[in-house]
């Protein structure tokens, strides 16, 4: 079927996730695709060989089951070729790859993914490249940073673990007027609540380690770039030997089919919870874009078609003890796991820490605790939750 349209009606995104990537008729009626494994490509003559005209030439440069992904992922960003990468790390550290050079400036959200900040603080800083932390919400007065070396702008909104929004178009427009690249980590909202690439963005970046996987038994990362700079992409990818592998990229379409149903219950329980915390007289503050009380709302009302399940919130206790009523809280859930990724069906908390930010600096009030909401009845997750507070004022 064509994914967009049926006849003349044009189909919703679950009926999209259901379809898109593979066409079972190219593969004897099969709905899923195979998994083919491979480094050797056979040509038929040299001729054809001399010319690498045929779909696939060697195992690094994809097979039909990377290529079912990467059609998938073009289709629902809106972009004109996609790169598999081993983690969502990678998919943020090979597009500054490919864009980046010895001497550009490089400016990068202070909000920003922390590993990210350790990359451009260590490799791209020892490579020759400037890099420069900005306000998220800056907007449109980026204009006061551009430099004429300027290559790069780098984006994520919400923000890592305090969820600040980001004018993104405001932001590429300055960008592209000075010649720089935008780039996006859309972990968060996924494609289906945010495409970076219609409101301005080149680069498309995602860990879909985290809800296409769904799972939390893949790490694997995905960009994805509009025409302009697709080309330059590919080549960086092809020129540093990376590629993704046949199973996890199997799986990977696994999840796409189900996460739009996936991403509704994490949206509908994570709101739920996030209303009932900010009713809680421990909770200082609720950090969700969603919520009307939080400073980026009108952003994230103006962009985006949903919210996802990851969220924080601020527990009020004094500085001196920050750390040990976060950890009193923490270690006295039992339904909530103690751990970093996000994306799957468990749910999770940890205490953020938030002690590399220059600009977008730590709240005063309190330790900052991140939940991820998975699947669990709600009444469940509150009862937890409710222990842990418990724990917490005795502490
Ligand atoms: C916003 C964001 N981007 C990228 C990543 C990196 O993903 P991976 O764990 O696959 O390297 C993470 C992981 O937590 C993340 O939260």
């Amino acid at each position: 079927m064509d994914n967009k349209k049926s006849g003349n009606h044009a189909v919703g995104i679950n009926t999209r996730l259901a379809h898109l990537g593979h066409d079972p008729h190219s593969f004897y009626g099969f709905v899923n695709p195979p998994i083919v494994r491979g480094s050797t490509v056979l040509f038929p003559n040299c001729d054809v060989m001399e010319r690498h005209d045929q779909p696939y030439t060697y195992g690094t440069r994809g097979t039909p089951t990377t290529n079912a992904l990467c059609m998938a992922l073009n289709e629902l960003e809106g972009a004109a070729g996609t790169i598999l990468v081993p983690s969502g790390l990678a998919a943020i550290t090979i597009p500054f790859l490919a864009f980046l050079s010895s001497g550009d400036h490089a400016l990068i959200v202070d909000s920003v993914y922390g590993p990210c900040r350790h990359f451009c603080d260590t490799m791209l800083t020892r490579m020759g490249v400037e890099v420069e932390y900005y306000d998220p919400a800056i907007g449109s007065g980026i204009e006061a940073l551009m430099r004429p070396n300027t290559r790069l702008v780098h984006t994520e909104a919400p923000a890592s673990n305090t969820f600040e929004m980001q004018d993104i178009p405001a932001i590429s427009e300055v960008a592209h007027r000075h010649g720089a690249v935008v780039t996006m980590d859309n972990t968060w909202a996924t494609p289906l609540y945010f495409r970076p690439l219609d409101f301005g963005v080149d680069i498309s970046m995602h860990a879909v380690t985290k809800y296409p996987s769904g799972h939390a038994d893949i790490v694997m990362g995905t960009v994805s770039a509009n025409a302009a700079h697709w080309p330059r992409l590919l080549e960086a990818q092809g020129a540093l030997g990376i590629c993704g592998a046949p199973e996890d990229s199997y799986l990977i379409l696994r999840g796409l089919r189900t996460m739009g149903v996936r991403l509704a219950h994490h949206e509908k329980s994570a709101l739920d919870v996030a209303r009932w915390l900010e009713s809680k007289s421990e909770v200082v503050r609720v950090l969700h874009p969603a919520l009307e009380s939080f400073p980026g709302h009108a952003l994230w009302k103006r962009d985006f078609k949903g919210s996802s399940g990851v969220f924080s919130f601020v527990l009020g206790a004094d500085m001196a003890v920050a750390k040990k009523k976060a950890h009193a809280f923490l270690d006295a859930l039992s339904i909530f796991g103690l751990g970093y990724s996000w994306g799957g069906y468990e749910s999770l908390a940890v205490h953020v820490n938030l002690s590399d930010r220059t600009i977008c600096k730590a709240p005063l009030e309190g330790p900052v605790i991140r939940l991820q909401i998975g699947m669990e009845d709600v009444e469940d997750l509150k009862a937890d939750l409710e222990n842990g507070f418990a724990a917490a004022g005795a502490a």
